[in-house]
C-alpha cells in the first residue's frame, strides 16, 4: 500500500509511525522542511512549500499512491485534496470547501445555527458594512471573544480578560481585524475546561478517539503567551478528570450532526478528521472551534494507543466503510511534553544545535520543526521535539515523559507541570468552582 503523507511536524511524524505499523505500508512524504523522523520512515521524500501545487501534483503523479494523508491545515486550505482528487487520488483530509470548517469561523458558526445543532455560544458575524452593530452586540454580552474569519496560525483569536480588558478594546480589535479579513466573529466568552475530541469520519460515520487536554500557555501554571500547544495528556479510562461519558457523547453528537449538515450544505462527503475543540461549562458541552486535521500535540496522545490498523482505518475513510470498522484504543494514559526553543513563541532562538542522548526505551520521541543538517539537528522558530510517556496511569506516564526530556539538551525549555497531579487537581477545582455538577471525580 503506497501512501503519500503531506506535512512535516511531530503530528505527521506520529502519523507516519502509526501508518508504518502495517508491514505493507510504503510511505512517500512531501515536507516543507526535512523532519528526520518522517524521512527515516519514508521510501522517498520531496521538499517544497504547501502552496506549490504543481510540485505536489508532479510528486503524486510519479508516486501514484493508493491514497494521500494531508496532515496540516495549510495544504487543506490551499486545496491540495481537490488537486489530488483531479488526478484520481483520494485523500484523508477534506477539500478546500469542506476545510472551511476550520478555515472560516463564520462558516462553522452559521452551519450549526442553520441546522439547529447545539453547541454554539451567543455569537454574531460582522463585516465593514455593519461594524457599528458590533458595538451594540459587545455591549450586550458579558465578556467576549473576537475571532478573525480565516486562518491566523493560532494567533488571531483574542479573549477578554486575557488579551484585552475593556469593551472599547474589543471593538477596536474588531476594526483592526477588518483591515485584513473580510469578517470578524464576536462570541460570548465561555467559562470552563477545554478539551480536544478528535473524530475520524468518512462523511457518513463519525468515530471519536479518546479526549485529550492540551496546554496553550507557554509557562508552568498556565502563565505566559499562547502557543501552538506545549503538551497534552489523556487518561486510561478514555475520559478526563473533569469529564463524564455523557460529555464525550455530547461532543460526538454535535460532530455527527455537523458532518451530516456539511453534506447537506455542500453535497460533498467529508473524509478525514473533524477535531472538535470543546469546552465543558456549567451548562454542558459547547463548541469553541473545529479543526480539519489532527491536533498537534494531541495526535501523539491518541495514535500510539490505536490497536486497530491505522492504514486500514484510512482505507475505510477513503472507501466510506468506517461503519464496518471497530476502532480500538489501549486503556493507557499518555503525557506529551514539547521542548521548544528558548524565547518561544515571541522571540525563538533558531539555528541552535540540539543534542539527543539515548531516550528511555519506554518513551516516544517525535520531531517537530527542526532542521536536519550535516552535523546534527537544529532548532527553527517553532516547537522542536515532543516527548511522550505511555503507561497504565497518568502519574507513571508523566514521569516517563519528564525523564525523556532529560535526554535532550540545547537552548530549549518545556513545561514540567503538564500531566502532574497538581495541575490536574487545579482543573477539577476550576470545574467545581464554576458549579459544574457532572464531576467525574
Ligand atoms: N493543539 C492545538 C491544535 O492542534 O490546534
Amino acid at each position: 500500500m503506497k501512501i503519500l503523507l503531506i506535512g512535516n511536524g511531530a503530528r505527521e511524524h506520529v502519523i507516519a509511525e502509526t501508518l508504518k505499523k502495517n508491514k505493507d505500508t510504503k510511505l512517500f512524504s512531501y515536507l516543507k522542511s526535512k523532519n528526520p523522523g518522517i524521512i527515516s520512515l519514508s521510501e522517498e521524500f520531496e521538499t517544497g512549500n504547501y502552496a506549490d501545487l504543481e510540485k505536489i501534483k508532479s510528486f503524486a503523479l510519479r508516486i501514484k499512491p493508493d491514497f494521500a494523508f494531508i496532515g496540516p491545515e495549510e495544504p487543506l486550505n490551499n486545496g491540495v485534496a481537490d488537486l489530488l482528487s483531479e488526478i484520481g487520488i483520494t485523500s484523508v483530509g477534506p477539500t478546500k470547501s469542506l476545510a472551511r470548517l476550520e478555515t472560516s469561523k463564520s462558516f462553522t458558526r452559521n452551519l450549526l445555527r442553520k441546522y439547529k445543532i447545539e453547541g454554539n455560544p451567543k455569537f454574531e458575524i460582522f463585516d465593514k458594512n455593519n461594524l457599528d452593530d458590533a458595538k451594540k452586540f459587545i455591549e450586550g454580552l458579558g465578556q467576549c471573544v473576537i475571532k478573525p474569519d480565516g486562518l491566523t496560525g493560532g494567533k488571531g483569536v483574542k479573549v477578554q480578560g486575557d488579551h484585552f480588558q475593556t469593551k472599547k478594546e474589543a471593538f477596536d480589535y474588531c476594526s483592526e481585524v477588518l483591515q485584513s479579513h473580510s469578517a470578524v466573529v464576536v462570541e460570548e466568552k465561555l467559562e470552563g475546561e477545554e478539551f480536544s475530541l478528535q473524530c475520524l469520519t468518512d462523511g457518513k460515520t463519525v468515530i471519536a478517539t479518546p479526549p485529550v487536554q492540551d496546554h496553550k500557555r507557554a509557562f508552568a501554571g498556565d502563565k505566559g503567551p499562547n502557543t501552538g500547544g506545549m503538551g497534552s495528556y489523556s487518561c486510561e479510562n478514555h475520559l478526563l478528570p473533569f469529564l463524564t461519558k455523557k460529555d464525550v457523547e455530547d461532543g460526538l453528537k454535535i460532530t455527527q450532526k455537523a458532518a451530516e449538515a456539511l453534506h447537506k450544505e455542500t453535497g460533498e462527503f467529508y473524509k478525514g478528521v473533524m477535531y472538535a475543540g470543546l469546552i465543558v461549562t456549567k451548562n454542558g458541552i459547547k463548541l469553541l472551534e473545529y479543526n480539519a486535521r489532527l491536533g498537534d500535540p494531541e495526535a501523539m496522545n491518541i495514535l500510539p494507543l490505536m490497536e486497530t490498523d491505522f492504514a486500514e482505518v484510512c482505507n475505510a475513510i477513503i472507501n466510506q466503510e468506517l461503519h464496518k470498522v471497530r476502532i480500538k484504543f489501549h486503556n493507557n494514559a499518555t503525557v506529551c511534553k514539547y521542548l521548544v526553543p528558548e524565547g518561544y513563541p515571541g522571540n525563538p532562538l533558531g539555528n541552535e544545535k540540539i543534542e539527543i542522548k539515548k531516550i528511555p526505551q519506554s518513551a516516544g520521541l517525535y520531531y517537530a520543526s527542526v532542521e536536519q543538517k550535516e552535523d546534527g539537528i537544529y532548532t527553527t522558530s517553532s516547537r522542536a521535539i515532543a516527548c511522550l510517556g505511555i503507561s497504565d496511569n497518568l502519574e507513571k506516564a508523566e514521569k516517563i515523559a519528564e525523564e525523556a526530556t532529560k535526554s535532550i539538551s540545547g537552548k530549549l525549555f518545556h513545561r514540567k507541570d503538564i500531566g502532574t497531579n497538581e495541575l490536574i487537581e487545579k482543573r477539577v477545582r476550576h470545574m467545581k468552582n464554576i458549579g459544574n455538577k457532572n464531576q467525574n471525580i
